[in-house]
C-alpha cells in the first residue's frame, strides 16, 4: 500500500525544485496531485512526468498571492478529484532582496543565526 494512496495534494511551486520533488514523490505514493505554479511551462512539464509515470495530476497555475486564484484552484482540484487531503505549501520567490527582507524581520536576526550556524553545519553536513 502506498502512503498516499487516494489521497489528493496540491503542491503549490510544484513546476521546479523542490515543489517539482515533493510533487513527483506524492504521485509516486499514490496521490492525486493539483501541481500549482506561477510559471504554466513548470506546472504543465511537472504534470507531463507524472501521467507518464501512470499517474494522476492536473496542472493549476496560479499566483498564490492572489486569494481568488487560491479559490479557484482549490475548487478545480475538489472537482476533478472529489476533495482535497493536503496542501504542501512550498511556493516562494527567492530574491536576494526578498531573502534579504525575511531573513531580518522581527527584530530577532534570523540572518546573523544563520551566518553563525552555517559554518558548523556545513562542516558536519557538505
Ligand atoms: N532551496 C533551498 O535551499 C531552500 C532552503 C530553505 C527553504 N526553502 C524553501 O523551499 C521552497 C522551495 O524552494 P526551491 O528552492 O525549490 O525554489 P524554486 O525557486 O526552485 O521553486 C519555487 C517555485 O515557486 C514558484 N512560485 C514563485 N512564486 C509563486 C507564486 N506567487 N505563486 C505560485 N508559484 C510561485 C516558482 O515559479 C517556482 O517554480 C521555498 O518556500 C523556499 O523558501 C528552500
Amino acid at each position: 500500500m502506498r502512503r498516499f494512496e487516494d489521497k489528493v495534494v496540491i503542491v503549490t511551486g510544484g513546476g521546479s525544485g523542490i515543489g517539482e520533488a515533493s510533487s513527483l514523490r506524492f504521485a509516486a505514493e499514490g496521490a492525486a496531485v493539483g501541481v500549482n505554479d506561477i510559471n504554466p511551462d513548470g506546472a504543465n512539464s511537472v504534470v507531463e512526468q507524472i501521467r507518464s509515470a501512470g499517474g494522476k495530476a492536473i496542472p493549476l497555475v496560479a499566483d498564490v498571492s492572489d486569494e481568488a486564484a487560491v479559490e479557484g484552484m482549490v475548487a478545480a482540484t475538489v472537482a476533478e478529484f472529489g476533495g482535497l487531503d493536503v496542501i504542501h505549501n512550498n511556493a516562494a520567490l527567492l530574491s536576494r532582496d526578498v531573502l534579504s527582507r525575511d531573513l531580518d524581520l522581527g527584530g530577532v536576526r534570523p540572518r546573523g543565526l544563520l551566518q553563525l550556524t552555517m559554518p558548523s553545519t556545513c562542516s558536519a553536513r557538505c
